[in-house]
């Protein structure tokens, strides 16, 4: 089924140099990226993305790390593209990655659980959540395909 997800490439992605590489990775494996943007994230913005996290002893970290330097949304496109996607990008903790599943981006470009370089949405219902919290003009699109 053509889905839509939503990748980030994280400040430690951006810093890293690691975004050619990381998109080279995606067209490669047949994904299609239909929109981008680069965007420095405020605080109150990452909090409510990441507000089913709020509850949690890292959430200020995370708070802090997202809205370190700059990052890149995009929004990828193919046939089971949000599994796809997250098979791609490896575990959460990347330094597990690197031992479990070291072709995976997170193992090459990720350092820890939180400092990971990348994200995806982690369900249909995630996608379209995230896909239209930073693409509102997307929004008929991604609730067509969910019909
Ligand atoms: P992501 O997949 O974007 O979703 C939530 C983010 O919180 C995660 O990637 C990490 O960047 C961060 N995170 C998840 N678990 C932890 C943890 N145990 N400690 C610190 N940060 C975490």
């Amino acid at each position: 089924k053509l889905e839509k997800t939503l990748a980030i490439i994280k400040p430690d992605g951006l810093f890293g140099n690691y975004t050619d590489d990381i998109k080279g990775t995606i067209l490669e494996q047949g994904f299609s990226i239909v929109k981008e943007k680069n965007v420095q994230l405020d605080e109150a913005t990452v909090k409510t993305f990441y507000a089913e996290h709020s509850s949690k002893g890292f959430f200020p970290s995370l708070i802090k790390y997202m809205t370190s330097g700059p990052v890149l949304l995009m929004v990828l496109e193919k046939d089971n593209a949000i599994a796809d996607w997250r098979a791609l990008m490896g575990p959460t903790d990347a330094s597990k990655a690197k031992i479990t599943h070291p072709h995976s981006i997170r193992a090459k470009c990720g350092l820890d659980t939180e400092k990971n370089c990348v994200h995806g949405s982690d369900s249909p219902k995630s996608a379209l959540r995230e896909i239209t919290f930073f693409f509102r003009e997307l929004s008929a699109d991604v609730i067509a395909e969910h019909d």
